[in-house]
């Protein structure tokens, strides 16, 4: 699992939700904490790693170190969006590119930790920006769809050359065809879902490692 950059198909392919938290579940988790610190990033959600599900790992202080900063969201819901203010945004998936974008100043947001735990929070300002942007990676959307016309256009040539070198790496087979990925993703899609199908024929037993959510 690696960073994928626009236009990899999984950028605009809307994720599934996440109904067990199980070994696999934890390893994604773990590869993207890694590679978020890695790339100094306050965010990565799980389509950025070519992986279809709605999980993603925050830290607004991109601190390694400062666990206690350190968020996971699984099944995120936004909602009560109050307010409206502009900031400059960058995302892992587009290196270099940074824009303002208007965000809600404040949201509420509901989901589920990975031991299963619900929580529900008022967030604003910075963390807001950060849970709507990841929230909109587990959709499809990208920071690009809110640009204003003048980030559109200061953006042009950025964005022409992300989708150059994003075939040239096709051409050279470095990366699949856009068919083979989105076979991957329909694939992983499907084994979450037998999992998740196999998890509840035994969830009378315990089972430690597999939190079922919902
Ligand atoms: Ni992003």
């Amino acid at each position: 699992m690696k960073l994928v950059h626009y236009p990899h198909p999984a950028l605009r392919h809307p994720a599934k939700p996440v109904t067990i938290v199980d070994k696999q579940i934890q390893h994604i988790i773990g590869r993207l904490t890694e590679l978020m610190y890695e790339h100094r990033g306050v965010g990565l959600a799980a389509p950025q790693i070519g992986v279809p599900y709605q999980i993603f790992v925050m830290n607004p202080e991109a601190d390694p170190q400062n666990k206690e900063a350190e968020w996971v969201m699984i099944n995120p819901v936004i909602s009560n969006k109050s307010g409206s203010v502009e900031g400059e945004e960058g995302c892992l998936s587009f290196p270099g590119l940074y824009q303002k974008v208007r965000r809600a100043q404040k949201i509420r947001v509901q989901g589920f930790d990975p031991q299963g735990k619900s929580f529900d929070r008022e967030l604003s300002d910075l963390l807001a920006r950060i849970v709507q942007h990841e929230t909109d990676h587990l959709h499809g959307r990208l920071f690009i769809d809110y640009f204003n016309p003048v980030g559109r256009i200061a953006s042009k040539t950025a964005l022409a050359a992300f989708e150059r070198d994003y075939r040239r790496d096709q051409e050279k087979k470095l990366l699949p065809s856009n068919k083979e990925i989105l076979r991957q993703l329909r694939a992983m899609e499907e084994e979450l879902a037998q999992r998740t199908a196999q998890s509840q024929t035994v969830a009378s037993q315990p089972a430690p490692s597999a939190v079922p959510l919902l």
